[in-house]
Formats: structure tokens, sequence, C-alpha cells
């Protein structure tokens, strides 16, 4: 069975005011409380794996895994490659079955990021993947990838119309307060100028960074544009964190159909939560 890319899943968000969520998946707890949730929910949602997931998952495990959930599930949901930089991998993963990619060139030079993002944007949209790339550059750290706070920077909206009609991506992930990880304080989200890129840019806009963002904050955003949102630390802490406990209470545990139950429990909490922040619960 084809795996979906994500771009019907995006366009139906943008036109109908919502945002699919995105979750990080880490193993194979993450994508089975992701899907059951969303399926109970009815809500369309994306499963995003970062290059480290993909190696540890095992690329065609990963693959398999989704192929089957199509047959079970009734929602519309899509495999993505989240912060892939590398550009062999991208081609060879697209060309094993997977439909949706990041690829992130944001921390080189605008002529060089839309190069390598124009070359991805022609191979995927030949096999029918979809493609969306960072323009401007979030703080923090997602999976190998270590932004200094001082070396983050915010996206121009002149440079994202030049970026989006030279490149041809489907999604425009931006920078406009957010970072990776857990926050020091309350992110400050720049709505001025989402609204201004939103004015020039008709392309769905992505967040990065949604853990730690007040559900106000991310849903002004929405209503500003945003159609998908990626949420990752929220669920690693919960899941670590009942794991954690669990062997408080229980020190000589050691069966971890037993230990990982109250992480999935703990994960499908936040999923609700999420799916209720974007609005997307019976949309698929
Ligand atoms: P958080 O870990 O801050 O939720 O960021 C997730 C993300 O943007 C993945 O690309």
């Amino acid at each position: 069975m084809k795996l979906k890319n994500t771009k019907e899943l995006i366009l139906d968000a943008q036109k109908n005011g919502y945002a699919v969520p995105a979750f990080n998946i880490h193993n194979l707890e993450t994508i089975q409380t992701v899907l059951e949730t969303c399926e109970k929910l009815k809500s369309p949602v994306i499963l995003a794996a970062t290059p480290s997931t993909v190696d540890y998952a095992n690329r065609e495990y990963l693959i398999a895994i989704m192929q089957q959930a199509m047959e079970k599930l009734t929602i519309p949901f899509a495999l993505h490659l989240d912060h892939f930089e590398n550009v062999g991998d991208i081609k060879a993963i697209i060309a094993e079955g997977c439909r949706s990619v990041m690829i992130d060139a944001s921390k080189h030079p605008l002529e060089e990021n839309i190069a390598i993002v124009k070359d991805i944007v022609e191979f995927a949209h030949a096999c029918g993947a979809t493609v969306e790339a960072e323009l401007g550059k979030l703080g923090g750290q997602e999976d190998n990838i270590k932004v200094d706070e001082k070396d983050a920077f915010f996206t121009n909206p002149d440079e994202a119309v030049e970026f989006v009609e030279r490149t041809g991506i489907d999604t425009l992930a931006v920078a406009i307060g957010t970072a990776h990880g857990l926050y020091k304080k309350e992110p400050k989200l720049d709505f001025e100028r989402l609204n201004k890129i939103r004015q020039v840019i008709d392309i769905p806009l992505v967040l990065h960074g949604a853990s730690g963002v007040p559900s106000m904050a991310v849903q002004k955003a929405i209503d500003l544009g945003i159609c998908k949102v990626n949420i990752a630390t929220e669920l690693k802490i919960p899941f670590s964190s009942a794991i954690k406990d669990y062997f408080t209470e229980h020190p000589d545990a050691s069966d971890p159909r037993k230990y990982l139950i109250p992480a999935k429990e703990a994960m499908a909490k936040v999923v609700e939560e999420k799916v209720k922040m974007c609005k997307s619960a019976q949309r698929g």
C-alpha cells in the first residue's frame, strides 16, 4: 500500500482553519499511541521521523508499520521525514516509499538553501512526494541539529516570497519566536511577522517547536495561517517520566509490556490535548 503525502491533509487544514498536528515518533510505542489516539478522535495526523529515528527504527520497518496501519485505520495520516539535511538519504527514503519530507538547509545562506531545496523538490514532486523547508532559523535542539539562541533568526517575509517562488516547496516552516526543546521562559511569538508572511505567501505555513507554547498562542498562530504544528519534547518527557515513576514504585520490574503501559497512557493524554489545540478532531 502506498504511503500518503501531506498535501491533501494540510490543504484541508488550510481551507478549514485548523492545523494538522505533527508528532515526532521515537519508537513503536509512540507510533501506536499517536495513531490510536488520533483514530479515536478522528483527527488527521502526521508522524514525523528525524534521521536518528529512521536509523533507530530501521527505514524498512518504519515504512512497513505505516503501510500496515493504513490497512487498519480510517483517518488520513502520513509519515514525514523531519529535519533531514542529507540529500542522498532523503532521495533513498522517498524511493523506498516515503511521500513527505522536510529538507532542512536553513543553516546555509539563502542562495545555497534555495539550490538544495529546489533539487529535493524536483526529485520529490516527480515521485508524488511533498516538501517542507525552513527559512529563518529556530533556536534549540532537534535531533542532532543544535542552534544556539544567538544564532537563531526570524523569517524575513520578502525573502520568504522569493524562497517559495524559486524552490516550489509545498509548505514553509517559519521562524517566529518558537524554539526546539524546553523553554527557559514563556516564548513570545511574533504574530505581526506571521501575519505579514501570510499576506504575501499562499502555501500552508508550519510551526516548529510547539512544545511548551501556550495553547492560546498556538491557536492564534493557526488563525494567522499555521496549518501544521510540530510537537516532540512534550511527548518525550511524559513518556520517560512515566517509566521513571513506574520503576520508583516497582524497582524490580523488568517486563516492558508492563512498564510501557503508563508511558503510553501519559503520551495519549498529551496527544488528546494537542488535537484539541489544533482543532483537528472530527476532521479525519
Ligand atoms: P518541540 O520538541 O519543541 O516540540 O519541537 C518539535 C519540532 O519542531 C520537530 O520538528
